[in-house]
């Protein structure tokens, strides 16, 4: 098999010739020049699929939502690059633009977020969900399930309206739900949404506030949190927004496709490994081990530890929501009265391994889940809140995503196909006869 790229008349198309028959298969250049070719006629004009574990260099969809330059350590949303997004604006401003495209007029804003807050409690008899989970559940498939229930209490057929209702409702519900699946853990009791608080704060009170105490949220901390949700907003097509599509793809309706995009998330590979980050760092401090002796393990091949929070399958160079981490980690920890003992181990590892060959030549450096969890730790939120936290950050992405795959009018379900290698055609054996 052969391919060949070729322009006429401006137009580039790519042939593949595969046992003297070649076919023409035309190339799709995006916003930024990066350039696919399309092999929708491929298996009709050659009678041969493509083979792309893992999906490396396979496009799914085109999109409008997200550009990274992974080489470049670039990211944007609808055109705006992070750091701007992340200096100057906030977490519902970005889930406005992610999920319209545009930045939100002062109007929209406002009717957006008061929206947003009035959705904010749960059902009175979602009580009795939390109350069937056992106590030590791990929050992350606490809040799948409690986003597939959700569904359950809004059963109206699907409609533009319902389309955006459920929006809102999931927006506005996530934190609640995810700080009950805390309380309900700890054993304390639910803390109601305060809807005069922003969103960060509000989360943070019905976290950490008890009926019995007065809480103020530190402004300080809250920004740090609406920080991290901007930065976790969208990230293209990753696992858990694959699949949030690729669910959606059947029409199963926006809850349903979010509850399989958290499944997706909590994987340590993926989301979980902000958990893993830090419990990692734990573990270097609790057996005062150094930064040499760990990254020896997690170079050496017949070890499968991994340097956690580092590699990334599309930024070959800084990611450059870990550079933004790493300043507000420096802020956070400040403010909370001095360095941590996790940050200079992190710092330590991340001085290492940027010098060692083995990282440098694979291209390994820092991702966002690296310098997330020592904010969050400084936050006080719990270890095992922490994905639970990037989930909360990734919403309004997975909303955007699979609203603009139900708007394409090129889209179909998704259905990968495969190369059998299993066993040739066999006759059926009889129990009897099998020994
Ligand atoms: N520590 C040690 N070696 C690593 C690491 C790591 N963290 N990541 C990759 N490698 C090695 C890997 O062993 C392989 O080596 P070799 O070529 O000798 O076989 C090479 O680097 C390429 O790795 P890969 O597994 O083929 O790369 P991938 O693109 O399939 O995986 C990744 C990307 C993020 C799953 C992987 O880098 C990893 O496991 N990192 C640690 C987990 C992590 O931090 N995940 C969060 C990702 S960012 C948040 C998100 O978007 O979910």
């Amino acid at each position: 098999m052969t391919t060949k790229l070729e322009e006429s008349k401006g137009a580039k198309t790519a042939t593949i010739s595969i046992d003297g028959k070649s076919a023409e298969f035309p190339l799709v250049t995006g916003t930024e020049q990066e350039t696919a070719i399309n092999i929708e006629k491929l298996r009709a004009a050659t009678n041969c699929i493509t083979l792309d574990p893992g999906f490396g260099n396979t496009g799914s969809c085109k999109s409008a939502i997200t550009f990274i330059d992974g080489e470049k350590g670039i990211l944007r949303y609808r055109g705006y690059p992070i750091e701007e997004l992340a200096a100057k604006s906030t977490f519902l401003e970005v889930a406005w633009l992610l999920i319209h495209g545009e930045l939100p007029t002062h109007a929209e804003l406002e009717g957006f977020t008061s929206e947003v807050r009035v959705h904010t409690m749960l059902h009175q008899d979602f009580g009795r969900f939390f109350d069937a989970l056992p106590k030590d559940a791990h929050p992350m498939p606490v809040c799948a399930a409690a986003v597939g229930a959700l569904a359950t209490f809004y059963q109206q057929p699907e409609s533009e309206q319902q389309i955006h209702d459920t929006i809102i409702r999931l927006i506005a519900k996530m934190p609640t739900m995810a700080a009950s699946s805390y309380k309900h853990s700890i054993g304390q009791p639910f803390n109601y949404p305060l809807n005069r608080l922003d969103y960060a704060s509000n989360f943070l009170r019905m976290m950490f506030a008890v009926p019995c105490e007065e809480y103020e949220v530190d402004p300080v901390l809250a920004r740090a949190l609406d920080l991290l949700l901007i930065l976790h907003a969208d990230h293209e097509q990753n696992c858990s927004t694959s699949t949030v599509r690729m669910v959606g793809s059947s029409m199963a309706n926006l809850p349903a496709s979010i509850a399989a995009g958290i499944s997706a998330l909590w994987g340590p590979l993926h989301g979980g490994a902000n958990q893993q980050v830090i419990e990692m760092l734990e573990r270097i401090e609790a057996e005062e081990g150094t930064a040499d002796k760990f990254l020896a393990k997690a170079k050496d091949k017949n070890d499968t530890t991994r340097l956690m929070g580092f590699g990334h399958r599309v930024y070959k160079s800084y990611d450059p929501r870990a550079a933004i981490l790493k300043k507000a980690c420096g802020d956070v920890l400040q403010r909370m009265g001095g360095p941590s003992r996790l940050l200079e181990i992190a710092m330590r590892l991340e001085e290492v391994a940027l010098k060692d060959d083995y990282f440098v030549s694979r291209k390994l450096y820092p991702n966002v889940d690296f310098y997330s969890g020592v904010i969050y730790k400084a936050l006080g939120i719990p270890v095992n809140m922490f994905t639970v936290m990037f989930t909360i950050g990734r919403l309004p992405g997975w909303i955007a995503q699979w609203q603009e795959m139900r708007r394409d009018k090129d889209f179909r379900i998704a259905r990968p196909r495969q190369v059998y290698v299993g066993s040739p055609k066999r006759m059926y054996v009889p129990l009897a006869d099998r020994g």
